[in-house]
């Protein structure tokens, strides 16, 4: 029987690094894609590096890191044509006899809005080319595998932001307008006459292409438009990753700044694991160019302010001596275009998936598994 293979791009990134576990759990020999790009966007303390390393070391053969660049189509055609290959070549000597490529789950990308403005062609680049080349490459050596495209909820632009927004005390919820009922955001929401960002205009372009290859070459390809994804492996940086830069700045013990809103803005937040999990249900009965919004939803949404209590809670839960961490500045100004306000809907995926179990993380679970990665990050001395 052939080996069940798939090909996960951004592997060391927070998304990628689960699925690569997940998959290989599931049996799967992955070869994973990454040139760790993210130390470019965001810094050296936001390199995914060594979770390749760590990968690489617990899962021995069955992870294969390659150091490609999402836009480098020929280096990228290697890698599928050596899947997919009667010839030797880097997977051995008849790979098409030894593999089943079944499976693309790409998740490399620019994720922030501000590093976007700062170098607009590099952000289409990676997002808008990247997602091209992998999806036209899929065409052509593997057209019935999956192909699981990791969107946004940014491509709805700041469209939220026009829905019946109420003040609470620590938070902002949209209502509806005459029965004031809370709401949440799914997948009939436009995406056009809105203002994205530059990072969620270049998300659209891939997004919609993903849906093309689906509709129009009847590939098995999936949108899912993410609310805030997290888990213990994101490298948190001031610009991008909310919760996991949020609880390395009060782990640490340092000031973090709040882009307006009063720092009542409000995210869903999904625990990594149960969105691979989507991914895996998605690839067991594939609908062609579909598209989810993929968030934690209503019981898993948090806005800035509440986030902080949460933290200090479970610190001092761990620590009764613990200080409440307050060393944060709420600025006037909001990031361009950024959300006030979304949760997510998820019935439309749980309808055409009723097997999936649904969000099984919580988000003081997930918050409590980011507050022991930063923990354990920490140099010995400061945790004795
Ligand atoms: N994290 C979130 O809150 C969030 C929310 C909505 C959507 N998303 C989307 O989900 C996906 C995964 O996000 P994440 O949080 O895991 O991101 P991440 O930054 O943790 O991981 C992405 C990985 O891709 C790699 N990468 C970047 N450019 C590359 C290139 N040109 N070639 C090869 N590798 C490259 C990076 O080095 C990094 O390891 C992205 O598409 C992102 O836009 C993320």
């Amino acid at each position: 029987m052939k080996q069940k293979t798939a090909i996960v791009t951004g592997s060391s990134g927070l998304i990628g690094s689960q699925t690569v576990k997940f998959l290989i759990e599931k049996g799967y020999y992955v070869v994973g894609i990454d040139n760790d790009m993210r130390s470019y966007f965001f810094g050296k303390d936001a390199s995914t590096k060594h979770s390749e390393s760590s990968m690489k070391q617990e899962y021995g053969d069955m992870f294969n890191p390659l150091n490609i660049d999402i836009r480098d189509y020929e280096s990228l055609e290697l890698v599928f044509k050596g899947l997919t290959s009667t010839e030797s070549n880097m997977f051995g000597k008849a790979a098409s006899e030894e593999y089943d490529l079944d499976m693309i789950v790409h998740t490399a990308a620019q994720p922030s809005h501000d590093w976007a403005a700062k170098e607009p062609l590099t952000d289409f680049s990676v997002n808008a080319i990247g997602t091209m080349n992998l999806l036209e490459l899929t065409r052509l050596y593997v057209p019935k595998s999956s192909f699981v495209f990791t969107s946004t909820n940014k491509v709805y632009g700041d469209t939220p932001n026009r829905l019946n927004i109420i003040e609470l005390e620590t938070r902002y919820e949209a209502v509806s307008n005459l029965k004031q009922i809370p709401l949440e955001v799914d997948e009939t929401m436009s995406i056009d006459h809105t203002k994205h960002s530059i990072f969620g205009a270049s998300k659209v372009a891939a997004d919609v292409m993903v849906q093309e290859y689906g509709r129009y070459f009847g590939m098995n390809t999936v949108v899912f438009r993410g609310g805030c994804l997290t888990g213990p492996n994101h490298q948190g940086a001031e610009l991008h990753g909310f919760l996991a830069y949020l609880i390395k700045c009060i782990v640490t013990n340092r000031h973090y700044n709040v882009f307006g809103y009063k720092g009542k803005q409000v995210r869903d937040n999904i625990h990594s694991w149960d969105l691979v999990n989507m991914f895996w249900h998605y690839h067991q009965n594939p609908i062609p160019g579909a598209v989810y919004n993929a968030g934690g939803g209503r019981d898993n949404s948090t806005s800035i302010l509440e986030a902080i209590d949460s933290v200090n809670q479970i610190l001092s839960e761990k620590d009764p001596s613990h200080t409440p961490w307050n060393d944060y500045t709420i600025l006037d100004d909001n990031r361009i275009g950024d959300h006030i306000w979304y949760i997510s809907d998820l019935t439309k995926f749980k309808n055409d998936y009723p097997e999936w179990p649904g969000i099984t993380v919580s988000l003081e679970e997930t918050i409590k598994q980011m507050v022991e990665f930063e923990i354990s990050k920490l140099p010995v001395e400061s945790v004795a």
